[in-house]
């Protein structure tokens, strides 16, 4: 399948192709995990081969926790991708990750319960304990802040992103504990996708994009949080991911 992929963004909720794609070709493809959320995109950007993957499946119909991480992960290595930039949708609960920032988290912590979390996975084959102090690629994160900066796009650099089970939101008590564990970003879908492709020695970040004030946060903490709001704030914060991406394609 080649191994000259230079990129490959994995799209969550409101991000559901790579816009500009040139030459684009669709690979179904299954994997020894399954058959990942959606067909793959190839295609050129700025002349570099990149893959796009929708997280959700292309009509959004596939829950946080019932994506086959293994198999998305799998199925972008077969194609060749070393260097994969995740798209998540969050909910902010630090004060300046409000809706509609974008933010290139450093540190996570997983709350998430039943999902399979790593390819290590059968007795008799060797027991992998992957590295994980630092959860995002250093040099991945750091050529995405450098990208937003070329592209006059705003991004808060670092944050802890809490990952939950889902599909439901969380109480407030639970974000308050997220809070005083240190969370600033709370969403369902980083984990485990970060340590699959670390796993997999894929070099991997994550551009979080804000789309609500996680529960009890915010300047009215009692409001509950409404989908209308969730998908307005996230239509108009996803639009600078496509900027952001070209110009780490550009570098
Ligand atoms: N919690 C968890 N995941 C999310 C949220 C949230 O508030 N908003 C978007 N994804």
């Amino acid at each position: 399948m080649g191994d000259s992929i230079d990129l490959a963004v994995i799209g969550g909720t409101g991000v559901y192709a790579f816009p500009g794609l040139e030459d684009p070709l669709r690979h179904e493809i299954r994997t020894r995990w399954g058959a990942p959320s959606s067909a793959i995109a190839t295609g050129k950007v700025l002349g570099k081969r990149v893959a796009f993957l929708a997280r959700h499946g292309e009509g959004h119909t596939i829950a946080p926790h019932r994506i086959n991480y293994r198999a998305n992960l799998a199925a972008l290595h077969e194609l060749g991708v070393r260097r994969v930039v995740g798209v998540n949708a969050v909910g902010g609960i630090r004060d300046d990750m409000g809706p509609r920032v974008l933010a290139i988290p450093d540190q996570l912590i997983d709350y998430t319960t039943v999902r399979a979390s790593s390819f290590c996975d059968a007795d008799g084959e060797p027991v992998l304990h992957a590295e994980f102090g630092e959860p995002y690629s250093a040099g991945l994160r750091r050529g995405l802040l450098d990208a937003a900066h070329r592209a006059g796009v705003a991004v808060v650099d670092g944050g802890c992103y809490g990952a939950t089970q889902g599909p439901r939101l969380e109480t407030r008590a639970e974000i308050g504990r997220l809070r005083r564990d240190g969370c600033d970003l709370v969403g369902m879908t980083g984990m485990p996708e970060a340590v699959l492709a670390r796993e997999l020695d894929i070099d991997y970040a994550c551009i979080a994009v804000v789309a609500n004030w996680a529960a009890g946060c915010g300047p009215d903490p009692d409001a509950p949080i409404s989908l209308d709001e969730i998908h307005a704030h996230l239509a108009a914060a996803a639009g600078q991911v496509p900027a952001l991406v070209r110009a780490l394609l550009a570098d």
